[in-house]
């Protein structure tokens, strides 16, 4: 339903056009072909409706998008497609960090700039592209830990046995490794915290659903779901409610959440999770501002993160909710 929801306003977003202020009519549009990662979470969907509706035509942009259905040899290709149309700027929302050397050589040759979205790719290859803008996902967990220390502090139960069931996303994503590494670091300094088990949700619904619902057949005895974003952890309450497992402040097992779109925050307010660490998917306008600047010749700064806030039942209210962009 959600997503039905969501692809709806893409839909809406796709007919009425453009979000942003236009540019006078006769400049020549500037080329941009965008690899996106898939479809499959809100995130996503939010982030495509800002890329398109920030890089559309009445702000100087003709489009070329691709959604790569989380596989990276779509994505491979759709870039090669970008170099064979001879685009202005190829963007790229990596799905994970490697595998990237040759096609972006490929785009170097021919003489195209690179930018990149959300995630990263791996540092060896630095010099492949321009900048990036994203979130700092290792912070993101770091956050979200910080608060779940102090609220174990505060409630008195900072050395009670904590077991950890961590539903990860895709594999070798900037996003999983960020956040997988700030949960190994917490559970490092708390020798009774331990991780009872790492599912690979691949940022889905449907997939944590399974392995939650599966995982918990054999083994209940867990205190803490981290769920590397929204989707799974909805996709992980399905599971628990079928299994009787209460969740969120006060009940079986607490969850802590990454993206923070609009229904994981309503689930934050109604004590259903515990809490939601943002992740910013509006960077259409960012990427369209980042092309001016380098259209206007100067070289934007290679790393450009958005700053982000955790979210818990206190910080939240309907009318929040209700003004939420995403
Ligand atoms: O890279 C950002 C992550 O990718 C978001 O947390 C997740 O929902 C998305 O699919």
């Amino acid at each position: 339903m959600k997503k039905t929801i969501a692809l709806l306003l893409l839909a809406a977003l796709l007919l009425t056009g453009c979000a942003g202020k236009g540019t006078p009519t006769g400049e020549k549009l500037i080329r941009v072909g965008f690899s996106q990662v898939g479809a499959e979470s809100d995130w996503r969907m939010a982030n495509t409706a800002s890329m398109i509706g920030a890089l559309c035509e009445e702000n100087g942009f003709e489009l070329l998008f691709d959604n790569a259905k989380q596989r990276q040899e779509n994505q491979l290709l759709a870039i090669r497609n970008f170099i064979q149309q001879d685009v202005d700027y190829i963007v790229l929302a990596p799905i994970a960090e490697s595998g990237w050397e040759d096609v972006l050589h490929e785009a170097a040759a021919a003489g195209i700039p690179v930018i990149l979205v959300d995630r990263q790719i791996a540092a060896a290859y630095k010099d492949l592209y321009v900048t990036w803008v994203g979130s700092d996902f290792q912070a993101e967990g770091e956050q979200i830990l910080r608060w779940l220390e102090e609220k174990l502090e505060q409630e008195g139960r900072a050395s009670e046995p904590l077991r950890i069931l961590h539903i990860q996303g895709t594999d070798g994503a900037t996003a999983q490794i960020g956040r997988t590494a700030a949960l190994n670091n917490a559970v490092a300094r708390h020798p009774n915290w331990s991780v009872a088990a790492v599912l690979p949700g691949e940022y889905t619904e449907a997939k944590s659903y399974e392995l939650v619902r599966d995982y918990l057949k054999e083994d209940r005895d867990i205190q803490l779901i981290y769920s590397e974003n929204d989707n799974m952890s909805f996709g992980a309450m399905r599971a628990l409610d079928e299994a009787g497992i209460s969740y969120g402040p006060g009940g079986d097992v607490m969850i802590l959440s990454f993206d923070a779109v609009r229904e994981a925050l309503r689930l934050c307010l109604d004590g259903k999770l515990d809490a939601c660490a943002e992740c910013n998917p509006l960077h259409g306008p960012r990427v369209a501002a980042l092309i001016r600047q380098m259209e206007e010749g100067r070289t934007p700064g290679k790393l450009n993160y958005v700053l982000e806030s955790v979210f818990t039942q206190s910080d939240l209210s309907p009318a929040f909710l209700e003004a939420r962009e995403y």
